[in-house]
């Protein structure tokens, strides 16, 4: 595996290569949710391109940019088990300039649920993605739907640009008891845990409601917030895949959402439906 820390550098070592190439952007912290999408993009693409990226630019003035976990020997390690190619470390300024033109992800998409609590989070996901994606010019990108809105707001940017990406969404990666994995979670004490879980909980009692032909989303909303009353709830919503409430539940084209603060750790899930 080739570390590069400039863009320059990993656009050489890509030139000319001719082959396809498959592109996981991720923050660092690697855990298993990371590591399934660099097995998916190992297993279809000739070359696998990683890049660990704490971007300034998503972060809020009062969120957790400063004591987010960082760690590149291991990651750097998990990287390499992973089999992955090219491994992108860059520093904010190899990525940033104090002039360019700025990227601003759809309002009807990016001023609510995450974005409604995280406002600017969404421009600059997408403002380090483009820059991403036209240094890797991958063939394509893989993306967790554990981050459900910034998926979608991926793949409009992809489509509205007519940029030549195929976006993969990878399935939510959980530890046995059921929580979502993220990096985040380090965060937690083992008491937290045991609250955090009732988010996946909370989901897994929609999914198995609607299993037995409960459709009314008011109804499984109520019941999810049962289960969730002792955590500090963001939101709770039950959209459709344009993510517009529902009264009823649509299959297949139906997203229940939930973000919740356990102490001072804000935690999203979410389930497809
Ligand atoms: P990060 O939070 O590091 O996540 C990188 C990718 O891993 C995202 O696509 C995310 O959805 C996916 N992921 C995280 N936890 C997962 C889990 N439990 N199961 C499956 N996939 C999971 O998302 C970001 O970084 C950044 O916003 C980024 C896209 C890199 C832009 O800076």
């Amino acid at each position: 595996m080739e570390i590069f820390h400039s863009p320059k550098e990993l656009k050489d070592f890509l030139k000319d290569k001719n082959k396809t190439i498959g592109f996981v952007p991720t923050m660092g912290a690697l855990h298993d949710g990371h590591i399934s999408l660099f097995k998916k993009a190992r297993s279809e693409n000739e070359i696998v391109v990683a890049s660990v990226f704490l971007n300034p630019t998503q972060f809020g003035e009062n969120e957790d940019l400063d004591k987010y976990p960082r760690n590149d020997e291991r990651d750097i390690r998990i990287a390499r088990i992973c089999e992955v190619d090219a491994l992108f470390m860059p520093k904010p300024e190899e990525i940033y300039d104090k002039n360019e033109p700025l990227i601003k992800a759809p309002e009807k998409l990016a001023t609510i649920l995450e974005g409604k609590t995280r406002p600017g989070h969404f421009d600059g996901v997408l403002r380090v993605l483009n820059k991403l994606f036209n240094i890797v010019k991958p063939t394509k990108a893989y993306f967790g739907k554990k981050d459900t809105q910034q998926l979608a707001i991926v793949e409009n940017m992809v489509r509205t640009f007519f940029m030549d990406i195929e976006i993969v969404p990878c399935d939510i990666i959980r530890e046995s008891d059921g929580l979502a994995i993220s990096s985040r979670n380090a965060y937690l004490s083992e008491e937290d845990k045991l609250y955090a879980l009732k988010i996946s909980q909370s989901l897994a009692k929609a999914g198995a409601m609607i299993k037995k032909g409960e459709l009314s989303t008011n109804s499984i909303k109520t019941q999810m917030l049962s289960i969730l009353e002792p955590l500090e709830i963001d939101y709770v919503a039950i959209t459709n895949r344009r993510f517009e409430p529902l009264d009823k539940i649509e299959l297949d084209n139906t997203f229940i959402l939930v973000a919740a603060n356990v102490g001072q750790t804000r935690l999203i899930d979410n389930l497809w439906v």
